[in-house]
C-alpha cells in the first residue's frame, strides 16, 4: 500500500494508473475509520482497478467552536486498517500541503448548501466542496463512494460534479449501524455510556416514522410530532431539526406521495447526530 502525503506524488501516481487504463476508485475521508468507510471501500473495489483513500481532517468545514481540534484521530490504527483491506494508495497529506499560504479559492453550491446540516453548520458545505473538488483533481478519480449517512453531502457533490462536467461518477453507498441502530460515525466516541444508550432513540424515530407510513400515514406533520415525542423523551436529547424531504432536489414535502427522505440532526449532550432513512408511500 502507497503512502503519499504530497499532491504531486498523488498526481503523478493517478496519472501512471490511468496510462495503464485502470479504473480508479476514491473514498474520500476524515480518517479514525469505522465499518461504515471500510464498506464504501468495499463498494469502490465492485466498480473500479485501483482503491485510493485519502485521509484529512478538513479544517475549513468546521464551523468556529466545533469540535476541528478535538476530533478523533488515529492516523497508525487507519493505515493498519486499510492495509487489511487491501486499499492501493492512501493520500494523507497535511494541512498546509492543501491550503498553502495564500489560499483563496472556494466551491459553493449554492441553495442546497443551505438547508438543514447547511443551516445549522453556516459555511460547512463550502469546505466540504472545495476540499473535495481539490481530492478530484489530485487522485483524478473515475467514480468517487459517498455514504448515505451524509445524505445531504452526497446530494451536493452529485450536483458539484454534474453543474462542473466532472467525469466522475458519484456513488452512494448504504448507512452502517451499530447492533441497536445506531449509525456508525467517528463522533459516537464522544457520548459518554448514558448517552450512548440513549442515542439509539434517533434510529427507533426514523424506524417508528417508516412504520407509520407503511401504515397509511403520510402527513409529515404528524410523523414529526410523533417523532419529537419520542426524542425529546429522553434526558440529553435535544432537536436540531427533523425534515421530510424529496431525495434529488432537497424539497420539503408536505405529504408522502413519492418515495422520501427523513433527514434529522439531534444534539445528545455536546454531540450533534445525524442520521436518515428513506420512505415510501
Ligand atoms: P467522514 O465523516 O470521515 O466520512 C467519510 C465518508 O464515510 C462519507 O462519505 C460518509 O458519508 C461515510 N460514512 C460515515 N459514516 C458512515 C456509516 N455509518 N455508514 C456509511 N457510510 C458512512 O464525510 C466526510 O468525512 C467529509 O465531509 C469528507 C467527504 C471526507 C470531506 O472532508
Amino acid at each position: 500500500m502507497k503512502i503519499i502525503g504530497k499532491i504531486k506524488e498523488q498526481q503523478n501516481y493517478s496519472l501512471n494508473m490511468k496510462y495503464q487504463k485502470m479504473k480508479i476508485g476514491l473514498v474520500p475521508t476524515m480518517g479514525f475509520l469505522h465499518k461504515g468507510h471500510l464498506s464504501l471501500i468495499d463498494k469502490a473495489k465492485e466498480l473500479s482497478d485501483k482503491i485510493i483513500v485519502s485521509i484529512f481532517v478538513n479544517p475549513t468545514q468546521f464551523g468556529a467552536g466545533e469540535d476541528y481540534r478535538k476530533y478523533p484521530r488515529d492516523e497508525n490504527r487507519d493505515l493498519k486498517l486499510l492495509r487489511e483491506k487491501e486499499v492501493d494508495a492512501v493520500f494523507i497529506p497535511k494541512t498546509k500541503e492543501i491550503y498553502p499560504e495564500g489560499f483563496k479559492t472556494s466551491c459553493h453550491v449554492s441553495e442546497l448548501s443551505k438547508k438543514y446540516c447547511g443551516s445549522s453548520r453556516p459555511g460547512h458545505f463550502e469546505g466540504v466542496t472545495t476540499v473535495v473538488l481539490k481530492l478530484f483533481n489530485i487522485t483524478q478519480p473515475d467514480i468517487a463512494v459517498f455514504g448515505e449517512k451524509d445524505y445531504q453531502q452526497y446530494i451536493i457533490i452529485k450536483k458539484m460534479s454534474e453543474d462542473l462536467n466532472l467525469p466522475i461518477k458519484i456513488i452512494p453507498s448504504p448507512i452502517i449501524r451499530e447492533k441497536d441502530g445506531l449509525a456508525m460515525s467517528s463522533r459516537n466516541t464522544y457520548l459518554n455510556r448514558e448517552q450512548r444508550k440513549e442515542a439509539a432513540i434517533v434510529y427507533e424515530s426514523l424506524l417508528t416514522a417508516k412504520d407509520l407510513v407503511k401504515k397509511g400515514k403520510h402527513e409529515t406533520g404528524f410523523l414529526k410530532k410523533k417523532m419529537t415525542g419520542l426524542i425529546e423523551s429522553k434526558k440529553y436529547t435535544r432537536i436540531d431539526y427533523i425534515e421530510f424531504i424529496n431525495p434529488e432536489t432537497l424539497k420539503k414535502v408536505k405529504k408522502i406521495e413519492k418515495p422520501t427522505r427523513i433527514l434529522m440532526a439531534v444534539w445528545v449532550g455536546k454531540t450533534r447526530l445525524i442520521d436518515n432513512i428513506e420512505v415510501r408511500p
